[in-house]
């Protein structure tokens, strides 16, 4: 592996209070959270429905860290101009939802954000093959997307291992984004795969203070950098 892995948490707000979300959204950064995961959901591509780009204008008002949002939707390319001008800093879409990836992925990165691929648990790697140069950052489901709270699916943890062996091969710099169920028990699994960017939806604002809850994650990823070297 090349040089110590920096291991960022990046709370989905999917789980937060929003009634109450600036002052969740800033408890997690007290607690070392680096950047902010917006789960939007169309009820089309996945059945549910969430957010959009005016509560990502508001986000943008009340936080300067990253906002990394996660579409999972059909037709990105209609919201994607939108989503930027509303201040997102970076956007992902599904391998499974874009029929044009190598356009989408351009189109997200025309706006000067950095631009990410997700698979679905049941999606492998090799359908990546041909867009991996061209992203800044890859992320791996581990639950079914559509809901938070969802129980962690093991069996995606060598595809974490085989992004960041494919990284070493071809000598790219994508980063590895892990998504679903990531909690204490789950946390050090995914870290020492290669996971580098954590999104935690439940574990830090489902219940207790969302400053410890992600203090808590972060000296565990932390722990699991160290034993993966
Ligand atoms: C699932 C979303 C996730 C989810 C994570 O569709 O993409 O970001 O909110 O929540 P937890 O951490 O609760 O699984
Ligand atoms: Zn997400």
């Amino acid at each position: 592996m090349s040089g110590p892995q920096l291991v960022e948490l990046a709370p989905s707000i999917l789980s937060s209070d929003f009634a109450h979300l600036a002052a969740q959204i800033h408890a997690a950064a007290e607690g070392g959270a680096s950047v902010i995961h917006v789960d939007v959901m169309d009820g089309h591509f996945v059945p549910n429905i969430t957010i959009g780009p005016p509560v990502v204008r508001s986000l943008r008002g009340t936080t300067n860290l990253p906002l990394d949002c996660h579409l999972m939707i059909e037709n990105p390319d209609q919201y994607i101009p939108d989503f930027a001008e509303a201040g997102a800093n970076w956007i992902s879409v599904h391998q499974e939802a874009c029929i044009h990836l190598n356009r989408t992925l351009h189109l997200i990165r025309s706006h000067n954000l950095l631009a990410g691929v997700v698979i679905n648990p049941a999606t492998p790697v090799e359908t990546l093959s041909e867009v991996l140069d061209i992203v800044d950052f890859v992320l791996v489901m581990s639950v079914n997307p559509g809901f938070g709270g969802q129980k962690f699916i093991p069996g995606v943890v060598h595809k974490i291992r085989k992004l960041a062996e494919l990284r070493e091969q071809r000598r790219l710099n994508y980063r590895i984004e892990v998504d679903g169920g990531i909690a204490l028990d789950t946390v050090s699994e995914v870290v020492r795969a290669g996971a580098e960017i954590l999104v935690a939806g439940n574990a830090v604002f489902g219940k207790g203070d969302p400053k410890t809850n992600a203090q808590k994650l972060l000296r565990a990823a932390t722990e699991a950098t160290l034993q993966k070297v």
